[in-house]
């Protein structure tokens, strides 16, 4: 397993806990009872698929296709839903009425001219362009069909106890994040889905809240995020005292002093018409 397969692994207890309970709910409700197809972009090392199974807000039969451009991150996959029960079935994999398709490639170029009736994007729309990828993301969804962007990063980085440091690094990480994607992806969302052509039926706070004691998956969390912080700062803008700050960090995890925050937020719509 990779580091960030690992790191995948670990944050999902992290976003179990943080995912809005209340837009989950509206998914269940709005979700038709009849077998659906499903596209998630993005998924890592598969664990968004069991959740929603597990969590019966997925209907009993749904053909599920997961599209991810590392294939380190589909072999994981494919190894978690084996240990979830599920079982090959030619190009497949199986567990009662419900199929995955795994898929390695840009999602944003395969969903083209597809007509789901779900589509998932988790923590994703923060690392890419959001108006150029709404399109033709909400392209690939049938009239009246949902999108639902759970763990979406909202700018908001917080550590306890305080440092010195925390403003210029936190603000340094987050431009980090601006040259591909946006720190505030969260937030834009309520004006970019209106203006791709999609509706908002609940959106609501999915942060990340981790304090001591942790469980296992949450101290290797912990300190692959301060990994993550690291190479995000890795250019040197920063300076040496980004090592010190890092140590300090790094002990404060071994000693069990340190809480972390990140904001995100929940939307799910409903794309209504097709966009041109
Ligand atoms: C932060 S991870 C989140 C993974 C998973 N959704 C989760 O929440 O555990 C982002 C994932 O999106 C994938 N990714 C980002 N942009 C993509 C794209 N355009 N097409 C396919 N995969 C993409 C990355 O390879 C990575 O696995």
């Amino acid at each position: 397993m990779t580091d960030f397969q690992e790191y995948l692994h670990a944050k999902r207890a992290v976003d179990d806990r943080a995912l809005n309970r209340r837009v989950l709910d509206c998914l269940r409700d709005e979700l038709p009872d009849r077998s659906l197809e499903a596209v998630e972009i993005g998924a890592g090392v598969g664990t968004g698929i069991t959740r929603l199974l597990d969590r019966g807000v997925l209907p009993e039969t749904v053909s599920y296709t997961a599209i991810d451009y590392q294939p380190e991150n589909i072999a994981a996959a494919r190894e978690h839903l084996l240990e979830r029960d599920f079982t090959e079935d030619r190009d497949r994999l199986r567990r009662g009425g419900s199929t995955v398709s795994l898929v390695i490639g840009d999602g944003l170029e395969l969903v083209d001219n597809e007509q789901y009736d779900l589509l998932i994007a988790q923590a994703v729309l923060d690392l890419v362009d959001l108006d150029s990828a709404l399109p033709p993301l909400f392209e690939s969804i049938s009239p009246g069909g949902l999108a639902y962007f759970p763990i979406t990063f909202d700018g908001g980085t917080i550590f306890d106890p305080a440092h010195l440091l925390d403003e210029r690094i936190f603000d340094l990480y987050h431009r980090d994040m601006d040259r591909e994607g946006s720190s505030r992806t969260g937030r834009r969302l309520f004006s970019a889905i209106p203006a791709a052509g999609g509706e908002i039926l609940a959106a609501g706070s999915s942060d990340w809240v981790v304090y001591p004691p942790y469980s296992s998956d949450e101290r290797r969390f912990l300190s692959h995020i301060l990994d993550i912080i690291e190479n995000a700062l890795a250019d040197g803008a920063v300076g040496e005292e980004l090592g010190e700050w890092l140590e300090t960090r790094r002990k404060q995890l071994e000693s069990e002093e340190l809480t972390y925050i990140a904001h995100q937020l929940d939307v799910l719509c409903r794309v209504s018409y097709s966009v041109t």
